[in-house]
């Protein structure tokens, strides 16, 4: 099983650029930078990679990409995913970047976009993987601000597929950030959002992001089952869901499999990805294996999931396609 998950063609959906710097890199980029790390090695650096809800996760996220700062270090960090990537046969990615987590920090917009851009146009050259980028908000931070960075990403609107929601959900509903989505609908972008795993009103901000946004995925957002007109409104208009075991077994009480195996069995489109790979010790061919020796996929169930995967991307028709 192992052999034929790592020969499966793969489609990864909900991965956080920034969630993919491994130590190594981080400490490369700290020595390049003239940065001091709080740790004396790589070693001791993962060691103090504890968390056990969505928060604590993100203070040693937000601390972590400190070290990017120019842009070959976006390229840099980029390249090294999509190599990861082209390893465990990805064909294509649509990856998170998180633009307040570094202009908020003194570090342009451009300088962040111009380095993952360049990764991906040699990632699709010399590696054969495609991949798009996805902006995502923070939502922790104030929707002027959102606004105000949606502004700022339309010179380079057409390097950008789509917008997402992500950090501290506690708080912060989809409703907040109402008019920064419709501004983005209107330029032309594609909408998702993290609705993460048993969050305080889970089932209120799935509601929210679907009826009031408009939603054309969702992110986690496993918490549908909980509530049986949010399951037929994902059927009905069907969207897609972007889960991550591995990442729901670090910030939750469990991989939430079973969820997973009940939105198969109920032909919801979800997919397998893996949200902060360098943080949660697991890449997506790590996630489906984990996922299929908690429920015995059969090889038909691990492809369906990257099937469901292919046909909820957002590339052109023709394109999906030539995947499926
Ligand atoms: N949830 C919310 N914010 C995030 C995540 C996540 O899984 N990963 C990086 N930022
Ligand atoms: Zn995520």
């Amino acid at each position: 099983m192992k052999d034929f998950i790592a020969g499966l063609p793969k489609c990864e959906l909900h991965l956080h650029i920034e969630g993919t710097l491994e130590p190594e890199l981080k400490f490369a980029l700290a020595e390049r930078n003239g940065l001091a790390l709080p740790y004396a090695s790589v070693e001791e650096m993962r060691d103090a990679y504890s968390f056990d809800d969505l928060p604590s996760f993100l203070k040693v996220y937000y601390e972590g990409m400190q070290v990017l700062r120019t842009e070959p270090d976006f390229y840099d960090l980029a390249m090294a995913y999509l190599r990861k990537a082209a390893e465990q046969n990805v064909r294509y990615a649509e990856i998170f970047f998180d633009p307040q987590a570094h202009t908020s920090r003194g570090v342009p917009f451009d300088v962040v976009i111009r380095g993952l851009r360049r990764a991906l146009i040699d990632a699709d050259r010399q590696l054969g993987v495609r991949a798009q980028l996805i902006m995502c908000f923070l939502r922790d931070f104030q929707a002027e601000y959102a606004m105000a960075t949606l502004l700022e990403s339309l010179p380079y609107k057409e390097w950008i597929v789509g917008i997402g929601l992500d950090s501290d959900e506690k708080g912060n509903p989809p409703a907040k950030f109402a008019a920064v989505y419709e501004r983005a609908r209107q330029e032309g972008y594609l909408l998702t959002m993290h609705c993460d795993v048993d969050q305080d009103n889970s089932i209120e901000h799935i509601r929210q992001a679907i009826e009031e946004i408009g939603v054309d995925r969702v992110d986690h957002g496993v918490n549908i089952l909980e509530d049986q007109r949010l399951v037929d409104l994902v059927l009905a208009r069907g969207i897609g869901l972007t889960c991550c075991p591995i990442s729901n077994g670090y910030v939750t009480d469990s991989m939430k499999a079973e969820g997973i195996r009940k939105l198969m069995e109920l032909g919801v489109r979800v997919t397998i990805n893996s949200d902060d790979p360098a943080y949660f010790a697991g890449y997506v061919a790590e996630n489906l294996a984990a996922l299929q020796d908690e429920l015995q996929l059969t090889r038909e169930e691990l492809a369906q999931l990257e099937r469901n995967a292919f046909e909820i991307t957002w590339l052109p028709r023709h394109l999906k396609d030539a995947y499926l």
